[in-house]
């Protein structure tokens, strides 16, 4: 018997599962990758990404730490001693991710505050780059701006005490209170702006289907790249949560249920976002694919301005933005933490405090470049190549490994089978051994390709 810690309950452990998958990509990537993608036609691509890879993956993941009960270094150690490299290599992605989503989570709760006053004035763009973070030349670091400093410190604060207080006492508790008050708090905040002028039209924009590009290839990688980054998928999360999972589950539910969760907390986000996309265009007189927008931008310069034009109890609708933003973003952030906590813990058999100290340490001091003058621009070389690179790769290697050289897929498939209701047949085996490797192949080549000329 080994005594590994537990989940106190399962929807204990879903919400942490859900807590993981939603966060800024949802609320701020998704709304413009469908746009740019095809609009409603992209949900066709979008679908069959979910189908092909997100949920088999989801499956694959939770079925490895349901069955191995180790950190993503010792999952893999533990199905075939060559692969530990695997399971660390995923958590350092992990850690370079940490360091750069705390940041944002500590501008978010910065714009919370200034939500209460407008404190962006009318010139967003001006304000965020130039006074709240002092900008200087690109790759100049320059001294640290106290005012992203110290929130950046609170979120470490915040993060780490929930760490310490472990899975089922910290993880657990976390996420039972963050997801439940996110879905109401951007619940509220949706509806408020699907009544705004001119919302209609941006949501319209939204899913007006464009086919035209439905064979292209960059579709498709945008959907695949979509699904791999917003299901936290080869990020060694979700081997590292279902780690602790009890002997008696459902994992290829608890797989479907999370997947699907996901997906509508995005396209929730996208009726969200489109509808004040749609007011925006509407005050300023352009035309919606002019004022369409993503990531830092979107959060912190066009959400600032339409706050500004919104009218009555506009600094409420501020506050409640930023702070889904800040409880989507704290709930992924543990789970990226609890990677390589649970990874040093066991390879160095330590305690929780200790690996946490250590682990959650040196993300913290390695996240101070980007409370730097030059910190934005640092925050976008590294997102870029996170995004590109990390995620298709690691994708890659972890399906080509475990199905083709490791050949693991019949017995995972039978330990899933063996405790869950839904029953994996060929769907699974042929998505994770032809479809999934094809197109992160496809991705890679792609990527390559693009920035070799
Ligand atoms: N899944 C999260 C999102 O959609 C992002 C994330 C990626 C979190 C990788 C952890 C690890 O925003
Ligand atoms: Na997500």
């Amino acid at each position: 018997m080994d005594n590994r810690v537990q989940w106190g309950t399962r929807a204990g452990f879903i919400l942490a599962a859900v807590g993981s998958a939603v966060g800024l990509g949802n609320i701020w990537r998704f709304p413009a990758v469908a746009y740019e993608n095809g609009g409603g036609a992209f949900f066709l691509p979008y679908l069959i990404a979910l189908l092909t890879a997100g949920i088999p993956i989801l499956i694959l993941e939770f079925t490895l730490g349901h069955k191995y009960r180790g950190s993503s270094p010792l999952t893999f150690a533990r199905m075939s001693k060559g692969a530990e490299w695997m399971g660390w290599w995923q958590v350092l992605i992990s850690f370079v991710i940490s360091t750069y989503y705390a940041v944002i989570i500590g501008w978010a709760i910065t714009y919370s505050y200034f939500s209460i006053n407008l404190s962006w004035g009318s010139d967003t763009e001006g304000f965020l780059l130039g006074e709240y973070l002092k900008l200087s030349e690109p790759g100049v670091a320059g001294s640290i701006v106290p005012g992203v400093l110290i929130p950046l410190l609170i979120v470490w604060v915040i993060t780490l005490a929930i760490l310490f207080a472990g899975v089922r006492k910290g993880i657990e508790v976390a996420n039972k209170i963050f997801i439940p008050l996110l879905a109401i708090l951007f619940l509220i905040i949706v509806i408020r702006a699907m009544f705004l002028p001119g919302a209609m039209d941006g949501v319209e924009a939204f899913f007006k289907p464009n086919w035209d590009t439905i064979f292209d290839g960059k579709v498709w990688v945008a959907a695949y790249g979509q699904i791999f980054f917003s299901l936290s998928i080869a990020f060694a999360i979700m081997i590292t949560y279902s780690s602790y999972l009890p002997k008696k589950t459902d994992i290829t539910n608890n797989a479907f249920i999370t997947g699907f969760a996901n997906s509508s907390f995005e396209l929730l986000a996208g009726f969200g976002i489109f509808a004040t996309l749609g007011f925006m265009a509407y005050t300023s007189g352009e035309p919606i694919n002019e004022v369409v927008q993503s990531g830092v931008f979107l959060a912190f310069v066009a959400i600032p301005q339409v706050i500004n034009e919104m009218g009555s109890l506009n600094e409420v609708f501020g506050i409640l933005f930023f702070l889904s933003l800040t409880f989507a973003g704290l709930s992924s952030l543990i789970s990226i933490l609890e990677t390589y906590i649970a990874g040093i813990q066991e390879k160095f058999n330590t305690n929780r405090a200790k690996a946490v100290t250590i682990g959650g340490g040196l993300a913290a001091v390695a996240s101070l470049l980007y409370a730097t003058e030059g910190g934005l621009f640092f925050l976008d070389v590294v997102d870029y190549f996170i995004n590109q690179f990390g995620v298709a790769l690691s994708g890659l290697f972890e399906v080509v490994l475990i199905a083709w050289f490791l050949k693991q897929l019949n017995p995972l498939k039978e330990h899933a089978n063996a405790i869950s209701d839904i029953r994996l047949g060929s769907w699974w085996t042929f998505s994770l051994k032809f479809i999934t490797p094809v197109i992160l192949g496809y991705m890679m080549f792609d990527l390559l390709r693009q920035n070799l000329t």
